[in-house]
């Protein structure tokens, strides 16, 4: 397996630059950080000058078509192209978010694209999530019940109980938030981050589960919830407007209640 690279952005040294087609008028500038495992390389960060009246609207439109139309080796995550699968997710312009969300015209001078920071980096823009994915499978997402359905009806909730997961079943597991999280960079190999620990409440506070204190249980740890310092960057930098802060502040609460 090739082996992984945790961007050094000192180390990141200038590349390429491939200027805009002949005759283009209205040319912005996108900076991408490229790293090879292949070629021994350090990174650095190639420059393409994109003609904006021949490119869709988003920064997803704009590396697609760099990949498309000048650099077929550029690597990037991308499916639904509508902020759904969270694949996209990457650091634009200083800041975690979504590219297929992301209008062009938002950024001011040239457009920064670097991948999810403090992650390892499998190529270019694609960060290595198996830790999070790991952290994800360890507070066992799916509903955990001893008591059989009713035979004729599925596990019904009430509207107030169903409400309750609003502001939860929204995250597309983008792992934007966990990554802008300086608790997790220090500590992300202990830490859950926020985007688990999301989900995390999101079956914690589900009516039908029946493992709400096992699963409080569980985060009942110095370093898997209480290393959230509530700096807030996780809820400033999701693309989706969801608050895992909250979230994380909710498990604490319950636990400090059960306590009492
Ligand atoms: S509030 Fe907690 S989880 Fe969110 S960025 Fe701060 S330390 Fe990280
Ligand atoms: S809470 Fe927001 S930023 Fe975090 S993983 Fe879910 S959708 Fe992405
Ligand atoms: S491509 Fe699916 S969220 Fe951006």
């Amino acid at each position: 397996m090739a082996e992984f690279r945790l961007p050094k952005h000192s180390k990141v040294k200038p590349g390429r630059t491939f200027p805009a087609v002949a005759g283009a008028t209205r040319t912005k500038n996108f900076k991408v950080y490229r790293w090879n495992p292949d070629d021994g390389e350090n990174p650095s960060t190639d420059t393409f000058e994109i003609d904006l009246d021949a490119c869709g609207p988003m920064v997803l439109d704009a590396l697609v078509k760099i990949k498309n139309e000048i650099d077929p080796t550029l690597t990037f995550r991308r499916s639904c192209r509508e902020g759904i699968c969270g694949s996209c997710a990457m650091n634009i312009d200083g800041t975690n978010t979504l590219a297929c969300l992301k209008p062009i015209a938002d950024v001011k001078g040239e457009v920064r694209i670097n991948p999810l920071p403090h992650m390892l980096v499998v190529k270019d823009l694609v960060p290595d999530l198996s830790k999070a994915y790991a952290q994800l499978r360890s507070i066992e997402p799916w509903l955990k019940v001893d008591t059989p359905a009713p035979p004729d009806s599925e596990r019904l909730q009430s509207k107030e109980e169903r409400s309750q997961l609003d502001g939860m079943w929204e995250c597309i597991l983008c792992f934007c938030c966990t990554t802008s999280c300086p608790s997790y960079w220090w500590n992300g190999d202990r830490y859950l981050g926020p985007a688990v620990l999301l989900q995390a409440y999101r079956w914690i506070a589900d009516s039908r589960d029946e493992r709400t204190g096992e699963r409080l249980d569980a985060l009942q740890d110095p370093f898997k919830l209480y290393r959230c310092h509530t700096i807030m960057n996780c809820t400033q930098t999701c693309p989706k407007g969801l608050n895992p802060a909250k979230a994380i502040s909710k498990i604490k609460q319950l636990l400090v209640e059960r306590q009492g």
